[in-house]
């Protein structure tokens, strides 16, 4: 079983300055919950229990929000808002660990970091920026392929040839309806050299055997330790599988992607989403 998710929230956030000037971008609101809940709330339902946050400067809110909220929790208790009292309770039984990235060097370094806290076990890599619906079972079918090949298992998606330079690409061959043996990756190729139009999204099983890689890897594309090449030396060693995500992912760590991602869950929120539809109808049809 897999039973710990390692979490990189050391980014700078740059793409939603000034909002991420002096608070987390992970923090910003889905509705009722932060980015990073939608993470965590999609572990836990595979049974995740152990979170480690790789963190950096300015991220101390989500050290709070994970945290027991005593006082508040005392009102709310005073008050019988027992509906709100179970909201912010439902991490109880989780554990949560924190470890600061020294200086955002990259993704790939920000999972160096979480070394001391794994172990011999596999873990999960949860980019949290990259959202999906807890309903879908994107973790659980990773898990079934790790479970089976005993090997890592990166999430794909299929993007458009003008994407493929902003994401890590793989070449491989289909070996069953979502998953793929992965023979080749390389991190955001130009749009004539990329190998495929399947892209690394945020979610990865991992091995302790990727440390060895990230240790001695050297900076590459934007000067940062990238994830994909130590995963790439990895492929010498042992296979690496890629599991196509068949629902909608959405990247809420640029404006856009953000957005969307609030109109998919506010569509489908019971309390608001009857008047949020008539209101964008409306919307859309004065302009
Ligand atoms: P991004 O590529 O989205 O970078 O990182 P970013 O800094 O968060 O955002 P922009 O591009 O400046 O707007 C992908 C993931 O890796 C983490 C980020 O927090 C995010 O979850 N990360 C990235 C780190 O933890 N450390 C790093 O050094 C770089």
């Amino acid at each position: 079983m897999i039973k710990k998710a390692v979490l990189p929230v050391a980014g700078l956030g740059t793409r939603f300055l000034p909002a991420t000037k002096a608070s987390p971008k992970e923090m910003l609101p889905i509705l009722d919950k932060p980015i990073i809940q939608y993470a965590v709330e999609e572990s836990q339902k595979v049974g995740i229990t152990d979170f480690l946050f790789i963190t950096g400067k300015h991220k101390r809110a989500i050290e709070d929000h994970f945290d027991k909220a005593t006082e508040l929790e005392e009102r709310l208790i005073k008050t019988g808002k027992d509906e709100l009292l179970k909201k912010i309770n439902s991490f109880e039984n989780l554990n949560f660990a924190y470890i600061r990235q020294k200086e955002p060097k990259g993704l790939g370094d920000a999972i160096l970091c979480a070394k001391p806290f794994i172990f011999e076990e596999a873990f999960a890599v949860i980019l949290s920026d990259d959202v999906i619906d807890p309903d879908y079972s994107v973790l659980k079918d990773m898990i079934d392929i790790y479970k089976d090949k005993k090997a890592p298992v990166v999430a794909l998606e299929e993007v458009s040839n003008e994407e493929v330079s902003r994401y890590g690409i793989v070449a491989g061959e289909k070996i069953g309806e979502d998953c793929y043996l992965i023979r080749d990756m390389i991190e955001k190729p130009e749009k004539s050299k990329a190998p495929s139009n399947l892209a690394i999204i945020g979610r990865y099983i991992l091995t302790p055997s990727i440390f060895k890689y990230l240790e001695v890897l050297e900076p590459g594309k934007g000067g940062e330790i990238q994830l994909t090449d130590a995963l790439r030396a990895l492929l010498k060693e042992t296979p690496i599988y890629g599991y196509r995500i068949k629902c909608q992912r959405y990247d809420a760590g640029e404006k856009f992607g953000y957005l969307k991602t609030i109109i998919y869950f506010a569509l489908r929120a019971p309390e608001i989403s009857d008047d949020f539809r008539k209101f964008l109808k409306d919307q859309l049809s004065c302009i």
